[in-house]
């Protein structure tokens, strides 16, 4: 989508996005006119891996050293000078700490050695606006994050107008995934692992795992990790004493529980969205985004369920859907063509 014409610019803003709150490093640039230019990113995932999930320290180590050949290779593959670029945008919250820095520090140099505006940018903006980069989604819609650090529902009403509706008041959908993949001895990230076993074998409600409650818009994953965990006792799968899974060659069990697992998933969030589609009628769309956005089944599962509605589904393409800097770099741009510009004493949170 370009931005020109929505804020009827003729500023032909370039904005480079830098993202580190986790781990990734990513550096991207957008341009108001054309959309985004690169989006390039360094993946921690196979190194965090090692250690069953993420290191925050090595994850910092890891940004100094690959922040400045990112950068440059974003602009490189966008074919500009840092010179030509307008606006620095730097994801400033919310993450690790020590990984923020790293990002916003860099940010801030550059910023101050070549004299450019800066903006700190909300992760979860991010997520929630980066179906709009490839699409134009309809306002109001209802964005569906669910990554590995959230699970949450906003009323999105424009850019940068957005109202959480729901959110996990415990463990995120992404990070259930990892966990359960932990408790069968799957590698990290567990949510792409169970996506192949399940679509190995029929997609299935086998073990019928706990839904959980649909009193609110709220979210808990929490209980349906612990309800996996002894629903594999109760099948002598997993022995609580030794914490040790006991089926490691049984293929066909794990492909039913990643299966049960996924429709279990899926059936969630069809329901909560049924709830706050009944509450806001007047919604256009649904975007769904995040890490766990790229699973194939949740978004056929979403895309019959707002067919079913006459409501359209957005998702973004796999790369805008992990983290990324071109979901940041896209939400700088509003903002700057918005004039909403920070300092260079810009905090992280
Ligand atoms: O958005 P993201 O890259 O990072 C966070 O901000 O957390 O999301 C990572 C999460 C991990 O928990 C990973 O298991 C999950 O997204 N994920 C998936 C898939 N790909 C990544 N979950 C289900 N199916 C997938 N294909
Ligand atoms: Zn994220």
């Amino acid at each position: 989508m370009n931005l020109d014409k929505i804020f009827d610019s003729s500023a032909r803003l370039k904005i480079l996005g830098i993202e580190s709150s986790c781990d990734e490093t990513g550096a991207a640039v957008y341009h108001v006119a054309r959309g985004l230019l690169s989006n390039e990113l360094y993946s921690q995932v196979d190194l965090h891996a090692w250690h069953g999930g993420v290191i925050p320290e090595l994850a910092s180590r890891l940004h100094m050293e690959k922040i400045g050949i990112i950068v440059q290779k974003a602009l490189d593959a966008a074919q500009v000078t840092l010179d030509e670029i307008d606006v620095i945008a730097v994801t400033s919250k919310p993450g690790l700490p020590g990984a923020l820095m790293i990002g916003v520090s860099y940010a801030k140099g550059l910023a101050f050695a070549k004299n450019k505006k800066l903006i700190g940018i909300n992760h979860l903006e991010g997520h929630v606006f980066s179906a709009c980069i490839e699409n134009v989604v309809p306002f109001p819609f209802i964005c569906l994050t669910v990554s590995g650090g959230h699970t949450s529902m906003y009323l999105v009403e424009n850019f940068g107008q957005y109202t959480l509706i729901g959110h996990t008041i415990d463990d995120a959908a992404g990070e259930a995934f990892d966990k359960i993949a932990k408790m069968m001895n799957l590698p990290y990230p567990g949510g792409p692992v169970i996506e192949k076993l399940a679509e190995q074998v029929e997609f299935k409600d086998f073990f019928q795992y706990t839904r959980g409650s649909m009193q609110n818009n709220n979210f808990s994953f929490s209980g349906l990790k612990t309800s996996i965990l002894y629903d594999l006792v109760k099948r002598d799968a997993y022995d609580l004493q030794a914490k040790k899974f006991l089926k490691d060659d049984d293929l066909y069990f794990k492909q039913q529980v990643a299966s049960s697992l996924l429709v279990c998933m899926g059936d969630i969030f069809e329901k909560k969205l049924a709830q706050v589609i009944k509450q806001y009628p007047d919604i256009k769309a649904i975007s769904f985004v995040g890490g766990v956005a790229c699973n194939k089944y949740l978004r056929r599962t979403l895309q019959a369920f707002a067919e079913k509605r006459r409501i359209q589904l957005f998702y973004p393409s796999g790369k805008l859907c992990t983290d990324n800097a071109g979901m940041i770099a896209f939400v700088g741009a509003y903002k700057a063509l918005q004039n909403q510009f920070d300092d260079l004493d810009l905090p992280i949170f």
